[in-house]
Order: C-alpha cells, then structure tokens, then sequence
C-alpha cells in the first residue's frame, strides 16, 4: 500500500533541488501532489514528469497565498520547502558587519515570511479534517551561526522556532494538525552552484565545503525526501515539533572537540 495514497500535498520551491525530490517521492507513494515554484516553467517540468498538477507560487506574496487558498482550500500535507540563501543573484557580503539591511529583508522575506504564510494557509486548508501534516525545511544553519550567511541562519533559526508554535497552537485546538521542521546539511543542489563555481577549483571546493562532516559526502535530495514521506505519512502521527536534522553526522560533534587516543 502506497504511504500516502488519497493525500494531497502541496511542495513550495519543488521546480528544483531538495523540492522536486519531495514531489517526485510523495508522488511514487501514491499521492496526489501540486508542484509548486515561483518559476512557473520549473513546477511545470516536474509536475509533467511525475503526472502532478503545476501552480506559479511565490512564497512571499501573501496574493499567491490567497488565490491558492481559493483554488485548493483543503490539502493533507503541505511542505514548507522554499528557500534562498541571497547569494543567488550576486555574492554582496551578508555578515552582521556588512550586510545591506535589504539583503537582510529578502531573504527572510522567502524563508521566513514565506513559511509563515505556508503555514497559516495549511492549517485553514487541513482545519475541515482536523488533520494533517506540514514540514518546514529548515537548516543547519537554523541550529548554529553562519557568520557569512547571517540572514540565512537567522531566517532558519526563526523557521525552527515558529515549527513549534504552529505545532503547539493545532494541538492546543485540539487538531491532529503535525507541524515538524527537518534540518538539512550540505545537501548537493542547484543551491550550492554560485558557491562551487565551475572553475578547477571546483572538486578541492566541494571537497572543502563537506571536510568537517563525518560521513565525508554531500547528502542526495532523495534522502531529505525520504524524511518528508515519514514525516507527511501516519507512521509520524505521534511526532509533532520535532526538529530531524539530516547533515551526515556534523552537529553530532564539534570540529573543535579534542583528539583522544
Ligand atoms: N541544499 C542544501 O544544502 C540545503 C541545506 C539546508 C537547507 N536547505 C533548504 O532546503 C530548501 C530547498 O533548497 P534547495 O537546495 O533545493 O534549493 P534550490 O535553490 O536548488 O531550489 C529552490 C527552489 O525554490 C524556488 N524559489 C526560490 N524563491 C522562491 C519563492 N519566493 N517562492 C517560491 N519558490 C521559490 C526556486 O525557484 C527553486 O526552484 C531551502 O529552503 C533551503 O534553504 C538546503
């Protein structure tokens, strides 16, 4: 029996990377599933290689939100899944010392503002079963500081902290409403592009980006996926705001710890 048969799932971000992954498995286990993105040509390409329906969303436009909510007003799963790091489209610096305090409002306008309004529409869309399941992809980066990625983290942070105010609002009303967050680690997607480069370097870089984590690999999207199909299925009905992280065994220990012999 497929894990999620008769579930509709809506993915955000699912035109590439760790999103399309998560569409792609839930649609293997059975369920029906809108692949979302704010570029609409990406949610189309995955939507018509799984059988999906495709859907323009921007995250961070709370219009987008209200027409979704308009044409789907019920859904089962709904998974948090968009995100940027601000390093996108140019490489300006983002530490607490240099960061443009735009640069600092657009991303947390995508990973903040856009998981907030993700989850406001899920819990009214899954309110008439009084059931339901929502995934945020948070980060690594949501459980430490990045110094050259301080609105990233923070914005990750946020998401990990307001997972579990949603988790403890749904079962406060008495909803089976689940709200858990995954956190992921270098994970290799068309994320991690404008920071690997294509030069020569481009090995030695990956090479240096996964030095410190112990299982000495970037993760696949497929193994975040399978996180998000346990999550989104009834095997997790018990698990409400949890945080899983999923980073090949960095936050297990530190860097810093000291040899023993
Ligand atoms: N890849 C990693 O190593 C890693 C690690 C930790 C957390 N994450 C998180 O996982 C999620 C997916 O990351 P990825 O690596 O697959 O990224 P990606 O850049 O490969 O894909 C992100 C997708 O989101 C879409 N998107 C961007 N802004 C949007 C918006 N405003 N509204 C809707 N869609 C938008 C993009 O068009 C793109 O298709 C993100 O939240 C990211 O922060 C990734």
């Amino acid at each position: 029996m497929p894990r999620l048969n008769a579930k509709t799932c809506i993915v955000t971000g699912a035109g590439r990377g760790i999103g399309a992954a998560i569409a792609r498995a839930f649609a293997r286990e059975g369920a029906s599933v809108l692949v979302t993105d704010k570029d609409a040509a990406r949610a189309a390409k995955i939507a018509a290689e799984i059988g999906a329906e495709a859907r323009r969303l921007d995250v961070a436009s709370e219009e987008d939100w209200q027409a979704l909510a308009e044409a789907w007003p019920q859904c089962d799963v709904v998974v948090n899944n968009a995100g940027v790091t601000g390093f996108e489209d140019s490489l300006r610096p983002h530490d607490p010392e240099h960061a443009s305090l735009e640069d600092w409002r657009a991303v947390h306008a995508v990973n903040l503002d856009g998981t907030f309004l993700g989850c406001r529409y899920a819990i009214r869309a899954m309110r008439p079963k009084g059931a339901g399941s929502i995934i945020n992809i948070s980060s690594r980066s949501g459980l430490v500081g990045i110094p050259a990625a301080a609105a990233y983290a923070s914005s990750k942070a946020a998401v990990r902290n307001h997972t579990k105010s949603v988790a403890l609002y749904c079962a406060e009303q008495g909803l089976a409403i689940r709200c858990n967050s995954i956190h992921p680690a270098a994970v290799l997607t068309p994320m991690w592009e404008p920071m690997l480069g294509t030069g020569p370097d481009r090995a030695a870089r990956m090479a240096a980006f996964v030095a410190d984590t112990p299982l000495r690999r970037f993760g696949d999207p497929d193994e975040v996926a399978a996180l998000a199909v346990m999550l989104a299925s009834d095997e997790a009905a018990y698990m409400t705001g949890a945080e899983l992280n999923i980073d090949g065994g960095l936050l297990a220990g530190s860097a810093a710890a000291p040899k023993t012999d």
